[in-house]
This record gives structure tokens, sequence and C-alpha cells, in this order.
């Protein structure tokens, strides 16, 4: 899966021009998922252009109940309604710059999960966890507290999607080397085989993110357990995110 986190950018207009130039350049790729994680603001006209094409229309964040006195926020149900079929949950930005926590997290995966909407569930470290040698206490504990909420049994493993992006390579041009990638990763799926079993862990698709850019994306998407990537900067252009999705089907 190759996934567009467009975060708070581009207008209706832009978000359609973009669309336009993208779909007939990836028309022939085969064997990857592609997703444009949008703005509320223009998420049902991209959802209403890639309607019959392979390409999810996707959200950046939503709120667990379905309706009711939540002030700004937008539901699981709301998402369904202009086309969505997908959402990122817990992507580090939200986590630390609006506050939310494990519980939130793992709250909006299952509700994701039971309105057939596919969650890309965000975990990572910061440098300063990383520089500590936290790395696996922070990331281990973010997919644990899914597994509070979440019941494996409940959920097959193609409907959920983690994503490994560690924040210090989040916008920062310091892209995780293919060893790190393949090292949080790996670990991710172990742990996911430990509460889910091994056929889900297996079905579950991990992405990295974090500088993927076209020159770094192959030999991130070569190492085994990655799935797949979550793209900031490098997705804005309809050109550059179009390499990365040929990029990705070659490399993985
Ligand atoms: P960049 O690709 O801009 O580093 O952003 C990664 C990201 O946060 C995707 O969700």
């Amino acid at each position: 899966m190759m996934a567009a986190n467009w975060k708070m950018n581009k207008l209706a207009d832009e978000a359609e021009e973009y669309v336009v130039r993208l779909l007939p350049q990836i028309s022939n790729v085969e064997g990857v998922d592609v997703a444009i994680f949008a703005p509320f603001t223009c998420l049902g006209r991209v959802a209403s252009m890639t309607r019959d094409t392979a390409v999810i229309a996707g959200a950046q964040n939503f709120y667990y109940e379905d309706s009711g006195a939540f002030t700004g926020e937008v539901s699981a149900p709301m998402l369904k309604d202009v086309g969505a079929g997908a959402v990122i949950v817990g992507h580090s930005e939200r986590r630390e710059i609006f506050g939310e926590t494990d519980e939130m997290v793992a709250r909006k995966t299952v509700r994701a999960t039971k309105a057939g909407l596919l969650p890309v569930v965000c975990v990572g470290e910061t440098k300063e966890e990383r520089d500590s040698g936290r790395m696996w206490e922070k990331v281990s504990g973010q997919v644990r507290a899914v597994f509070e909420h979440l019941d494996a049994g409940e959920v097959a493993g193609e409907d959920i999607v983690f994503a490994y992006e560690p924040v210090w390579a989040i916008g920062t041009g310091d892209v995780a080397s293919p060893e790190d990638a393949q090292d949080a990763i790996g670990r991710i799926r172990d742990l996911l085989g430990e509460l889910g079993g091994e056929n889900f862990a297996g079905k579950v698709r991990i992405l990295y993110g974090g500088s993927v850019k076209p020159g770094n994306v192959g030999e991130i998407m070569a190492q085994v357990d990655v799935d797949g990537g979550l793209v900031g900067g490098a997705s804005l252009e309809a050109d550059s995110f179009a390499e990365l999705v040929n990029g990705a089907a070659e490399g993985g």
C-alpha cells in the first residue's frame, strides 16, 4: 500500500487537479493499494473522483462516537457518507499537537473497523526516545494499547493497517535506514503475532512513514516486513506520488 497523507494542505480545486493528474500515471500499477488521505473539506470530492478506480479515499482523523454534542468533530458514518474507505488514526501530529491519548487511538481503531473503514494506526518514537534506547518501549506500548480495546479475534488482519512513523523522520529529510525500518516493523509484526496470532499478524499490512521520497522508496519497500509507505511531503505533488507508487510496485 502506498498512501498519501496530505495533512492540512490543498483547497478543493487543487485536490481535483491532483487526482486528474495522478490517475493516468498509476493506472497500470498492479499489486499496490493506493490511498489518498485528504482534508475533510475536499474528501468528498476526492472520493467521488476515485469511486470507480482502485484508489481509496480516506480521512486523516475522526471521532469514535457516531453523533452528538462533539463540536468540531466528524464521525465514522459521516466519513462513510462522503465515500471514505479508510482513516488515519493516531498520527503523531494528532498525538503531540492535539493531545490524543493511546486510549482515544484504541477507541478510534475499534470504531473504524466496526464501521468498515480501514484504520491506518500510526505509532513511532521521538528522537529523544530512540537516543535513550527506549524506541521499542514506546512503540510496543502504543501497539499494545490498541489491543486494550481491539479484539484481534473480531477483526481480520486485512482490515487493519499499522504505520511505523518515527517522529524524528517526519518532515525532516532524515529517513530511517532500511535496516531500522525493518527492525521496528519486524518487531511490530512479532508483537501482533503475540497479540492476535500468526495468521492475523501475517495479514496486517505495516507501512513505513517519515521522509519517504522517490530516491529512497525502493530500498525501504524491499525490506521483508515493510508492506508500503505513508507519505507526507512527497505526496503533495501528483507526479512525485505517482513515482512513489510506481517505485513501490517495482521495489516491494
Ligand atoms: P513526511 O513524508 O513529510 O516526512 O511525512 C510523513 C508522515 O507524517 C505521513 O503521515
